[in-house]
């Protein structure tokens, strides 16, 4: 068949894309964004534990083993001589077939992975960074580290726009997580963080981040906070894969405490710092 692409007329066998994809069609499917340091995964398990906790809560079968997957991350890796700073990206979808809603029979699932260099971001692990907040209009499943990424976009453009690194999200002034990033607050010592429910993703490095505390005696509370209680807060930060532990020193046009990474974040970040070594 002869294929509309952007304003011309193709044969569908001189696409460069599988045009009936249900990633593309549907977004139907989940990712994972993995830390490579000096050439090694960094929380593999975690990452590798999460992906199959997303597609079985999304119904996609797959023929692979936990293991299996994992091997094939390791060969990724080998083959592209990877020994610096970077990441991979994998996606997984259901798979291509006629566009249909239903689920097709008997398609095998989609499976992409590619390494980046990813150079640390040291001047604002240093610095720290800009913040909007945002309302969270996401659906109720952001556990599930879907390919549907259109209100994350939105919210991190926003972000962008008004010379932010990041959108805080909130439900009702309840502050959920980041639009790729999870946010947590520091008040008198003790850390919190919206709890690992459906409607977060539970991040690798939150795990991390959980641990750090406990080993450091820092009281890590499970508890959200609001978009009104950022005034008061002594320090704030966000953690994702590739933001690491990043200071947050302006929420809006809110100042966070004297407007430099606080202690306890700076704590955190030495810890991380051992962690991937
Ligand atoms: N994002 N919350 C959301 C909505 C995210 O998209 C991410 C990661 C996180 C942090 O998860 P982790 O600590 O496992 O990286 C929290 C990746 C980096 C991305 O979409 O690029």
């Amino acid at each position: 068949p002869i294929i509309m692409t952007q304003t011309k007329f193709t044969h569908q066998d001189d696409l460069k894309y599988p045009y009936e994809e249900r990633a593309l069609q549907f977004g139907d499917g989940v990712y994972e964004v993995i830390r490579i340091y000096n050439g090694t995964y960094y929380l593999l398990d975690e990452h590798v534990d999460r992906l199959f906790r997303s597609t079985e809560a999304i119904k996609i079968n797959l023929s692979l083993t936990k293991g299996e997957m994992k091997n094939l991350l390791l060969e990724l890796l080998e083959r592209n001589n990877m020994e610096t700073d970077g990441k991979v990206y994998l996606q997984i979808s259901r798979g291509s077939a006629p566009r249909d809603h239903v689920f097709p029979i008997d398609v095998p699932a989609n499976i992409y992975a590619y390494v980046q260099d990813l150079p640390r971001n040291l001047v604002n692990l240093e610095n720290g960074v800009g913040t909007i907040t945002q309302r969270d209009i996401r659906w109720e499943n952001c556990y599930i580290k879907s390919l549907n990424l259109l209100p994350n976009v939105l919210a991190k453009q926003e972000a962008k726009e008004n010379g932010c690194y990041e959108a805080i999200l909130h439900k009702d002034g309840l502050v959920t997580e980041c639009s790729s990033s999870n946010v947590y607050m520091v008040r008198e010592g003790k850390i919190y963080t919206h709890p690992a429910t459906n409607n977060i993703l539970h991040g690798c490095v939150r795990m991390r981040v959980e641990k750090f505390s406990h080993d450091l005696n820092l009281p890590f509370i499970e508890e959200g906070f609001f978009v009104e209680d950022i005034s008061m807060a002594d320090e704030l930060f966000l953690s994702s894969s590739t933001s690491e532990i990043m200071p947050i020193i302006k929420v809006d046009n809110i100042q966070i405490g004297d407007g430099k990474p606080g202690k306890i974040t700076r704590l955190l970040q030495e810890t991380y710092e051992k962690d991937i070594k």
